[in-house]
């Protein structure tokens, strides 16, 4: 199986409560090792669904099935950054996971000294996440979650605070990563973002409105 699948899901915030109007009901298969943007308008259930998929949320009905070979290894991160810190210094905050997995100090000091470097965040090791700037916390979030090389990357409109240079990178990291086989869920309304991925996810009030090549997206979205 090449696809994620969720099938036959329905999910509402407040079960049997009349004044949440929103309710998430879809059918969609989500192709892996590509770039994959899901879009729509604001509150059309982008988050929900992203949190769907990680897992953060369950489905009120219907099932998620996963490759697999994706054993669960998903990284996510959301819109805000500021919720993704479980640490007050920089170093161990992007630690955190290979920690968790128990590598040992050696193995971990490069490859962490590599991903601030990535994001230019090495010089500011010993400050606290709290001392960044909302861009730089962005970047942060990004090493502490790539650190771990997951099969699956999931992003909540990530660039909501990247300058361009930025946004620049993580474009050609996403490319990188999707080269390598690994699967990137990205949410955005931003149209470069869907010009530069694969495949298209559009959501309309909580139901899949288009999914198919960006291409075709595109095509259909400018006549
Ligand atoms: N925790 C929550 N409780 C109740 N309603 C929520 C909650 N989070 C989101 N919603 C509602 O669900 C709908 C979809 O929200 P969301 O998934 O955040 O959309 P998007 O990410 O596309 O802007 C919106 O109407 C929003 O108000
Ligand atoms: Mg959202």
């Amino acid at each position: 199986m090449s696809a994620i699948l969720l099938q036959n899901i329905l999910f509402s915030y407040i079960e049997n409560m009349q004044n949440s109007s929103f309710r998430m009901d879809i059918n969609l298969e989500i192709p892996i090792a590509k770039w994959v943007t899901i879009t729509g308008d604001c509150g059309s259930g982008k988050t929900t669904l992203i949190k769907l998929l990680a897992g953060l949320l369950k489905p009120g009905k219907g099932n998620i099935f996963y490759p697999d070979n994706l054993n669960n290894d998903i990284g996510y991160i959301f819109q805000n950054p500021d919720n993704q810190f479980v640490h007050f210094n920089i170093e161990r905050d992007v630690a955190y996971k290979l920690e968790n997995q128990g590598m040992k100090f050696s193995y971990m000091r490069p490859k962490v000294k590599k991903s601030l470097e990535e994001v230019n965040l090495w010089e500011r090791r010993n400050d606290s996440p709290n001392q960044l700037s909302g861009g730089q916390k962005q970047q942060l979030a990004l090493a502490g979650m790539l650190i771990s090389d997951p099969q699956v990357v999931i992003f909540d409109e990530p660039t909501s605070f990247l300058d361009i240079v930025a946004r620049q990178k993580l474009f050609q990291k996403t490319r990188k990563l999707v080269n390598e086989k690994r699967s990137v869920i990205w949410s955005t309304h931003e149209e470069d973002v869907i010009r530069q991925s694969d495949y298209v996810i559009e959501l309309k009030a909580g139901k899949v409105s288009f999914a198919g090549k960006s291409r075709k997206y595109l095509c259909r979205k400018n006549v």
